[in-house]
């Protein structure tokens, strides 16, 4: 950073050289303010991030000062705004690169284009198990699987949704031995699977016989799978018919083994999931992969032009499952079979995706500063505008729900309102106007994300904006350990957690329609603060709800808890004030703290501090702080107009 005033001594010999009188004054004479060429090195450094040039320090020797019309002028330059983004992005601590999972599971990859994570597992019978990338979805009867007993008699069902095509046995239940000719076990002494099939002895296994890709040979070949003498699950099962062409191993004994009695052959087929139509299971110890479809309709984050290999399960494109009518715009929608990523794959991602809208996160509350700086508006304004900025990134993220689940942020405002800037255009930022719930930095994602709870929001605004940090009184004392109150779950009133959050709790309600962990604002439409329903489940110990009340108050652990059930988790122990702090959101915190000056007096401190590289001493502190910070506000709050009146100061100018 450049904050540190730099004390080297002029380095250039011809600098020396173009150095008059001036600078040896300052050697010799008692001033104690630093001369003229280094006051300007300073400014330069610090307003613009680079020493001035040999122009500028002879303009300024020519000149004899630099005056408030210079550093004026410099605070106009493009390094000047470059210089407080990276001020803001300091005080805001704004990078959520580690605050966000990146959720694999709704990311795509390879070719064709597929879900390589734990939901392959509902899908396709495996981890990480991808399509099968030879097999056109829809020519699956044209073009079957080789070297199989089994053909599919359809490749969709009735309402389209694909169905298996391929299938593999399961290395987790089976071992698969590689056919060859050479080999020394007879029951691998084969070409390929129609030549053990042909084998009087051997032929008992076609079942169990399938091509599976080799590295080494480059291509699918034979495979034997049997089920793996070496693990204690499938060791003991044998084969079912004990004569003839085998179709399933069994446990002599399934009573003594509910989890595992039979592995039967593996064909096309899913079971349903407890029977419900709509849900699909895929056969134990087999992987049954869908194939896959081309077409011409890039993801959105691609420019490339040639047709695209895409999942048959990926490739689809429902708002519902068809036959249950569940949501495929939720989380859920990975391990549906029915869902698919969406309309240019909307609901999936790659990994450059991630990255780029971590990148844009990070930037946006960046941009409402600059914005408030550039315009020289009221500083505090970066607390409470609804004015942000929107890049293609992001405004395709919000128009085209794109992520689902992977970020959990509602769009800012109305959709239709919404900038429109292509998704390839990540460097345009376009100003908007975010709906009436925002305030500033501090409902952008990338606030809401890395200061994860409703308490690390309040402990980094008390930080950065009150220069307050939580302690507890020097003189406190806490009552014996039997005491009651230690059992307080309400961490206001329990004894010893009250020093901080007695003030932390009600604070916290500010943003108690912004979900912890997440970004998602709870609108009351949609959260309302008691859901009858939730309240019905907690009531009747169903403290799951389907997964919708995850928001609400579902167990009690006291009293209050116990009368608070169905409430929105927000309201908990929340008094009738704080309520209205919920509902007044992070505005009404910013407009109570302007009226006690704090903000003023904490802004001019990190200014000092970023300007001269130390805080304020407690002298400078006497000396400057109540004059700074009223000129401050009397100036309408002009975050220029402080810098100019500090760097201007006796102080800033003082040789140390
Ligand atoms: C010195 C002040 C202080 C005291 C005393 C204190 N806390 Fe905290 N506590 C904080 C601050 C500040 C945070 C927010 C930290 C962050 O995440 O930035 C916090 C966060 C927490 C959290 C983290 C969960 C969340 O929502 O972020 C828990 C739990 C918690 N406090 C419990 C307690 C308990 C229990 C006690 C008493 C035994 C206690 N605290 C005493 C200041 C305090």
């Amino acid at each position: 950073m450049f904050s540190v005033r730099s004390l080297a001594p002029l380095a250039s010999a011809a600098l020396l050289l173009a150095l008059p009188a001036a600078a040896e004054e300052a050697v010799c004479a008692p001033v104690a303010k630093v001369p003229l060429e280094r006051h300007l090195r300073q400014l330069s450094l610090d307003l613009l991030g680079r020493p001035p040039t040999m122009e500028e320090y002879k303009t300024f020797q020519a000149k004899g000062s630099v005056t408030a019309e210079d550093v004026r002028q410099m605070m106009g330059q493009e390094p000047f705004y470059a210089r407080m983004r990276e001020f803001h992005r300091a005080l805001l601590r704004s990078n959520i690169n580690s605050s966000v999972n990146g959720n694999g599971d709704y990311r795509v990859s390879g070719t064709p284009l597929s879900f390589a994570g734990n939901n392959s597992n509902a899908l396709r019978g495996g981890q990480s198990q991808r399509c099968d990338g030879e097999i056109a979805q829809d020519s699956c009867k044209a073009n079957p699987q080789d070297g199989h007993s089994l053909t599919p008699t359809t490749c969709r069902d009735e309402q389209g949704v694909p169905l298996p095509v391929s299938y593999d046995y399961d290395p987790n239940f089976y071992q698969c031995r590689l056919l060859d000719p050479a080999s020394t076990a007879p029951e691998l002494k084969f070409a390929d699977c129609n030549a053990l099939k042909a084998d009087a002895t051997y032929g008992k296994y076609v079942n169990f016989c399938d091509n599976r890709y080799n590295g080494t040979a480059g291509k699918s070949v034979g495979y034997l799978c049997l089920p793996d003498p070496a693990k204690t699950s499938t060791n003991v099962l044998l084969p079912s018919p004990a004569t003839g062409v085998i179709t399933a191993f069994v446990h002599p004994n399934p009573e003594t083994n509910p989890s595992l009695p039979r592995l039967d052959r593996c064909t096309f087929d899913l079971a349903r999931r407890n029977g419900v139509t709509g849900t699909w299971v895929p056969q134990r110890g087999c992987v049954q992969r869908d194939g896959y479809v081309t077409t011409t309709v890039q993801p959105y984050w691609s420019v490339a032009t040639e047709p695209v290999k895409v999942c048959a399960v990926e490739a689809q494109n429902r708002a519902t499952n068809p036959y249950t009518g569940e949501s495929c715009e939720t989380g859920r929608f990975n391990g549906d079979r029915s869902c698919g990523c969406g309309d240019k794959m909307r609901r999936c991602e790659i990994t450059d995706v991630h990255t780029a809208r971590v990148a844009s996160f990070n930037e946006e509350p960046l941009l409402i500063t600059d914005a408030v700086v550039r315009n020289d508006e009221p500083y505090f304004n970066i607390l409470t505008t609804r004015r942000s900025f929107v890049n293609g990134t992001l405004s395709e993220f919000y128009r085209q729900k794109q992520g689902v689940n992977v970020f959990n942020v509602k769009a800012p405002a109305d959709v239709a309102t919404l900038p429109a800037v292509a998704y390839a255009n990540s460097t345009t930022w376009t100003e908007y106007t975010r709906d009436s719930t925002h305030s500033g930095v501090l409902t952008t994602p990338s606030f809401l994300y890395r200061f994860p709870t409703q308490r690390a929001r309040v402990n980094e605004f008390y930080e950065a904006f009150l220069c307050k940090h939580f302690s507890p009184a020097a003189d406190a004392t806490l009552p014996p350990p039997d005491d009651a109150c230690n059992r307080e779950n309400n961490l206001a009133k329990r004894c010893g957690c009250n020093y901080c959050h007695a003030t932390i709790e009600p604070t916290g309600a500010h943003w108690g329609r912004y979900a912890e962990r997440s970004a998602l604002f709870l609108s009351p439409e949609q959260f309302p603060r008691l859901d009858p329903k939730c309240r019905d489940c907690a009531i009747a110990g169903d403290t799951n709800c389907g997964g919708e009340c995850s928001q609400y108050v579902m167990q009690a652990f006291d009293g209050d808890g116990a009368n608070s059930l169905g409430l929105l988790k927000t309201y908990l122990y929340r008094s009738a004030a704080e309520e209205q702090n919920i509902e007044g959101g992070p505005q009404t915190l910013v407009k109570r703290m302007m009226e006690t000056g704090d903000l003023e007096r904490c802004t001019v401190k990190r200014v000092w501090n970023e300007f001269l590289g130390r805080a304020m001493t407690t002298e400078e502190q006497r000396m400057y702080l109540q004059t700074l910070s009223q000129d401050f506000a009397k100036n309408n709050h002009s975050m220029k107009g402080l810098i100019e009146q500090v760097v201007m100061s006796d102080a800033y100018r003082r040789i140390d």
